[in-house]
Parts: structure tokens; sequence; C-alpha cells
């Protein structure tokens, strides 16, 4: 048995993501619809300027998918099953939607330089082996094409980070890692870094735009 501090302690692992997220699913679109609304359209925003086929990886109850163009394919994944059910009921049978299903973003099934556009929303704080991710979005990604996280990066110093670190021990049970710098994505493949910006709300979120060399 567990006792507090163990559990507290305890890693995010991918029992405590899918127990988290089918606690998280049923209230998820009326908590995060507005926090997370600038991250997903900044997003979307670039995404749509762009042709070809899109993954969303980690594409949860299906938020964004209503926002994409009709000249996109869109796939998305998400290694929870109580999430995807409501993506797919929403907007499973949308014409642009290619497919929606279970899959881990760290182990896809998706062939090598498969996609144009991969992008990842909220997902690389939540995910257990972030460098496993990070590695698998580049794999399925084509030569030449566009990698778009949106997260929240955790300050080097200050009350932030302070506030970060405390959070930290009760990251299994929030479903994600609150004390996540950018260099945790960066600099660990060889996607390369084309553009940033800072989102609202509060400057909380980053959206970093990668590029795989061609
Ligand atoms: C904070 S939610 C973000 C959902 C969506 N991107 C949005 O903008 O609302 C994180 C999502 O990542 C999913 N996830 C966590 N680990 C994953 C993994 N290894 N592979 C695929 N999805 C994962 C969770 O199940 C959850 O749906």
């Amino acid at each position: 048995m567990l006792n507090g501090s163990d559990r507290d302690s305890r890693k995010l692992d991918g029992s405590a993501v899918l127990a988290a997220y089918a606690r998280w699913a049923p209230v998820y679109d009326l908590i995060f619809s507005g926090p997370l609304y600038w991250g997903r359209r900044a997003t979307v925003n670039h995404v749509n300027a762009l042709t070809g086929h899109v993954l969303e990886a980690g594409v949860g109850t299906g938020m964004s998918l209503p926002l994409y163009a009709d000249h996109l394919r869109i796939s998305g994944i998400d290694l929870s099953e109580d999430m995807l059910r409501r993506a797919r009921k929403k907007y499973g049978s949308r014409r642009n939607i290619d497919d929606l299903q279970v899959m881990d973003a760290g182990e896809m099934s998706y062939p090598d330089n498969h996609f144009d556009v991969v992008v990842a929303m909220f997902v690389m704080t939540v995910v257990p082996d972030p460098d496993q991710v990070i590695r698998e979005l580049e794999r399925v990604t084509k030569p030449g094409g566009t990698v778009i996280l949106v997260n929240h990066f955790s300050a080097d110093k200050g009350l932030r980070a302070a506030l970060e670190r405390g959070l930290k021990r009760f990251g299994h049970r929030l479903g994600w890692n609150p004390e996540f710098p950018k260099s945790r994505v960066l600099g660990r493949t060889f996607l390369t870094l084309e553009g940033e910006e800072t989102l609202s709300p509060f400057k909380l979120f980053t959206l970093l735009r990668l590029k795989k060399p061609a």
C-alpha cells in the first residue's frame, strides 16, 4: 500500500494518464473549452494555411476538429478511449476526418514520413515519455513537413517556478507534469525551430512551430 508521499511522488505513467482522463472526459469540454481556446485557434490558423494530411496527436474530445479547413485530411489519435469516444461521436462523420483512433503517440502504427503536418496541443506535459513522443512525431512527419506543439512550459526561476515545482507531486492525479521546460522538446530530434508564439490566457502557453529537414 502506498503512503501519501509515495503516492504523490509517483511518476506519471500510462495507467495514471488513462485514469486521469477517464475522470476528466465527462467535464473536459465544459472546463477546458475556454482556457485552451487560444492555443487551439492559433494552431489551427497555422495548419489551415498548409495543405495535405494532418495528424493531431492527443486529439482528446476533438475540440479543434470543427476548426480545420475542408481542404485538409485529418487523422486524430488519443491514448484515452474515454476522451476519443466523445470526439468520434461529435465529429467522426465530418468530411475532412480520415480516422480517429486509440493509439499511443509514443508508439504509433503509422509508417515513417506519412503526414504533412503533425500537431500536439497540450499533450507533451501529459505523456509518460515525452522523449519517445517527440521522436515519434518526427518519424511520422514527411521531410519538409511541419510539427506544431502547444504547451505550458515551466519557468526557470521565480514564483511561477516554485509553484510549478510544488504542483509536481500532484502530477499523476492531475494527469500532467507541471514542471516541464522547453528543453524537454527542443534539440532532441532533427526538428528545427521555425517560430515561437506566446499565447493567452496570461501568456501561459507557448506555440512552437518546428520543421523536419527536407
Ligand atoms: C490536456 S488533453 C488535450 C486534448 C486536446 N489536444 C485539446 O486541445 O483539448 C491531453 C490529451 O492527451 C492524451 N494523451 C496522453 N498521453 C497520450 C499518449 N501517449 N498518446 C496519445 N494521447 C495521449 C490524453 O488522453 C488527453 O486526451
